[in-house]
């Protein structure tokens, strides 16, 4: 009873902090996700603190620019010359946040289980700093339990606070959809789930200042299944197009042609596209975390599975593709000389996480082909972890394309010129169903 007591006087001054924009917002992790999160409570007169440990982040941010092309440089300044915001890479500056946000990656480990090391190393860097009053969110896409099992616990231990009494934890997914011109931060709804309905309050009061529409749920294990849920019905509905475009085509009809149709119906039917492969941080990695977590529960994700085998299989399924139209046209792929266009993991932006383009274009490359590229929101090949490519990006002429043996379309960038592209490559492999099946030298892929 004076438990609840307390934790709603929390919760009463928390949230009257909030409502006055009294409160100092933290975001720990300044990534695709954290960045625009900061930007948006800073717009709306919180102050703010951002905290990361990549220094060049944080020098960058004192600079006023961006490192992540989809944010100008002016939506940076604009935020700094607030005089709200400070950058850091001092976790001991979180005693003085009201509320903080963590979006700090959450990948899968080499033998594809959930790496939750950015989550424990954040929360335990963090834990010293907590204080009483103070509400702590997840925001990284995990397993259900992630924030009672694992955060909640470290907190306590590195703060010697107790939870749902000193502190409160909640758990609130990102959706952010980088390159959608319809939706930003503010205007897609956000699911919450906390562990208490003081902390959910809290949490709710917090988000409804920026985002239009916020979602209450009953537990954080809720909210942090409704994010691998939405992640996972995309991954199964693009795996079974994928396989739907393979049996289609050895039928001779075009699975685009298709879906489109399909998409007429007013209910039941959703369009999904195929294409390459999974790319990005979230849908061939996302799945996996609930697989994991499944066998503890003596549960196999059989759908998962079988969709992550479809969607993964894709690249060679393309390369095949480019081999029999190379064939066709009495050409080896070996020494063929193979545009790449678009290498990014999808379209208009430069993302290039898990991008099932250079999967293709490494594929083509130990088969001997000759790779170039063209993308014009990635002008020069990044380093990644696991894929080296010693490229720029070749500007798209008439010339460039005739020079090539085959134009292989991997991610459909608005920015490209379609009518020079068909009326000059002498072959076209496409995988995303771009081209209409009647221009001559289009194969779909
Ligand atoms: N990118 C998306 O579109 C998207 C969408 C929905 C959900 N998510 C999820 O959001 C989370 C973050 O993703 P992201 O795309 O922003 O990742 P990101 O790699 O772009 O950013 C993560 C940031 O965290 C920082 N960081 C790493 N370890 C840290 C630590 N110990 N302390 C402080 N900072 C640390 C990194 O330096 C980086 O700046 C992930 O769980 C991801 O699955 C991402």
């Amino acid at each position: 009873m004076e438990q609840a007591s307390k934790l709603a006087d929390v919760s009463r001054q928390f949230i009257d902090r909030i409502n006055k924009k009294e409160s100092l917002v933290a975001i720990v992790g300044l990534g695709y996700v954290g960045l625009p999160l900061i930007m948006g409570f800073n717009k709306i007169g919180f102050s703010t603190l951002g905290i990361d440990i990549d220094e060049d982040k944080i020098n960058s941010l004192a600079d006023r620019k961006s490192y992540i092309a989809h944010f100008s440089d002016d939506g940076i300044a604009e935020m700094v010359d607030t005089g709200r915001f400070v950058a850091s890479t001092d976790f001991s500056r979180l005693k003085e946040a009201d509320a903080i946000l963590l979006c700090v990656p959450t990948p899968l480990s080499k033998h594809h289980e959930p790496d939750l090391s950015y989550v424990t190393d954040t929360t335990k860097a963090i834990a010293p700093y907590v204080r009483k009053g103070q509400l702590i969110i997840l925001e990284s896409t995990t397993y259900p339990g992630t924030t009672r099992e694992v955060l909640q616990p470290i907190l306590e231990e590195g703060s010697g606070l107790v939870a749902d009494e000193d502190f409160i934890v909640a758990y609130s997914p990102e959706r952010e959809d980088l390159g959608n011109p319809d939706f930003d931060t503010a205007t897609i709804a956000k699911v919450v789930g906390a562990t208490t309905s003081q902390g959910l309050d809290m949490a709710t009061a917090l988000y409804e200042t920026l985002i239009g529409k916020v979602v209450k749920v009953s537990t954080p294990e809720t909210a942090e299944a409704v994010k691998l849920t939405e992640n996972i019905f995309r991954a199964v509905n693009i795996a079974l197009v994928n396989e739907l475009k393979m049996i289609y085509d050895d039928m001779g009809i075009d699975v685009w042609e298709v879906i489109d149709a399909a998409a007429t119906k007013p209910f039941g039917f959703m369009p999904f596209y195929p294409g390459p492969g999974l790319g990005g941080h979230c849908i061939p990695i996302d799945p996996f975390y609930l697989t994991w977590k499944a066998r503890e529960y003596d549960h196999q994700t059989r759908f998962i599975e079988l969709a992550g085998e479809i969607n993964a299989s894709m690249p060679d399924f393309v390369v095949h593709k480019v081999m029999l139209a190379l064939n066709e046209r009495g050409k080896a792929l070996k020494g063929a000389r193979v545009l790449v266009l678009g290498i990014a993991y999808k379209k208009n932006i430069d993302d290039m996480r898990e991008s099932p383009a250079v999967v293709i274009m490494e594929k083509l490359r130990d088969l001997g082909a000759r790779i170039s590229y063209s993308d014009p929101h990635v002008l020069v090949f990044p380093k990644m972890r696991r894929h080296h490519f010693d490229l720029k990006s070749k500007k798209l002429t008439p010339q460039v394309l005739r020079e090539s043996d085959c134009v292989l379309l991997a991610t459909d960038h608005d920015a490209f010129d379609y009518d020079m592209i068909a009326q000059h490559a002498p072959l076209i492999v496409d995988t995303r169903g771009r081209f209409s099946a009647t221009v001559e030298n289009v194969i779909k892929a």
